[in-house]
């Protein structure tokens, strides 16, 4: 987790009700990707740790015979309930859970998956874990929206959310250091997932990037929605200026496009998977 931090339940509350309409879709077809990578042929179980709303796992659940998310937040969870039932998905569940809580009885899995997640949990002590609860042969995978490059600008006419301006505004309502939960992360983000999970005794790492670049159009409401479903700007930050933050942030909005509207394109999946060594118990 990143550096001097220590995770709370605020990490991002308040955010479950923003999420599936603020975050931009993975990029189409990475569930198959995955499948085709890993060779998933409808046998096993799948854990998806730090699930938020369901989002990878309900992309994934026809490739196993039960998929079980886990995540601490019960608002996203509750998120994930309900968008399991409008598809009628019925090998899901969900455990009110951090990922340092596991193995919690869950049992043994063909593939454990964390999307966007892995860098808030303790990861030295949460790979050991996962090695042990995984199948020999069983995956490990890291997903994320690639961010380096970033994707290709929108072509005009509608203008790119303002991020920047975004940002400025989240700073002049909660100060120049980034915040999350109740602390603030001084390191900003940790990576190289490859040293940890070598050290917890993985290998056969391969990494498989799915294209994405479709132009998506985006309301005044999604981006609000994108900034109220991010750690660093969760509506429990902003306290009793809520308010008055998401006037300001409209201002900007309204600003950046007088009709409201806003295109991007959809960035790129990135999917790191590591196996557990077939002869590891
Ligand atoms: C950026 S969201 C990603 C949600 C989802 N995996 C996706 O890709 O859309 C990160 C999620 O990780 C969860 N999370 C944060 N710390 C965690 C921990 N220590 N253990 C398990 N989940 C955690 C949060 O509650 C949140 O739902």
């Amino acid at each position: 987790m990143p550096d001097g931090w220590q995770w709370d339940r605020t990490l991002f509350q308040g955010s479950a009700a923003h999420y599936q309409r603020g975050r931009l879709p993975y990029a189409p077809g990475f569930a198959e990707t995955l499948a085709t990578a890993l060779g998933l042929d409808g046998r096993g179980r799948l854990l998806d740790v730090g699930c938020g709303p369901g989002t990878v796992t309900l992309a994934l659940t026809r490739f196993f015979t039960e998929a079980i998310g886990v995540d601490p937040d019960e608002d996203m969870l509750a998120e994930a309930e309900r968008q399991a039932r409008r598809r009628g998905v019925t090998n899901a569940r969900w455990v009110a859970a951090r990922a340092e809580d596991l193995p919690a009885g869950l049992g043994e899995f063909r593939v454990v998956v964390f999307a966007q997640s892995f860098h808030w949990t303790d990861r030295d002590r949460v790979a050991a874990t996962v090695l042990e609860m995984l199948e020999p042969g069983g995956a490990f995978v890291h997903i994320s929206d690639l961010k380096d490059p970033p994707a290709e600008p929108a072509p005009p006419p509608l203008p790119a959310p303002p991020y920047a301006q975004i940002g400025d505004l989240v700073r002049r309502y909660l100060g120049a250091v980034r915040r999350a939960g109740r602390g603030t992360p001084v390191n900003g983000t940790p990576n190289r997932e490859d040293l940890v999970l070598a050290r917890a005794g993985f290998d056969d790492f391969e990494r498989h990037v799915v294209a994405a670049g479709e132009v998506v159009d985006r309301t005044a409401d999604d981006i609000v929605a994108w900034t109220f479903s991010r750690s660093d700007s969760a509506p429990h930050l902003f306290g009793d200026r809520l308010e008055d933050f998401e006037r300001d942030l409209r201002a900007v909005l309204r600003q950046a496009a007088p009709g409201n509207r806003f295109a991007e394109r959809l960035p790129a999946t990135e999917m790191m998977t590591w196996r557990k060594p077939r002869g590891a118990r």
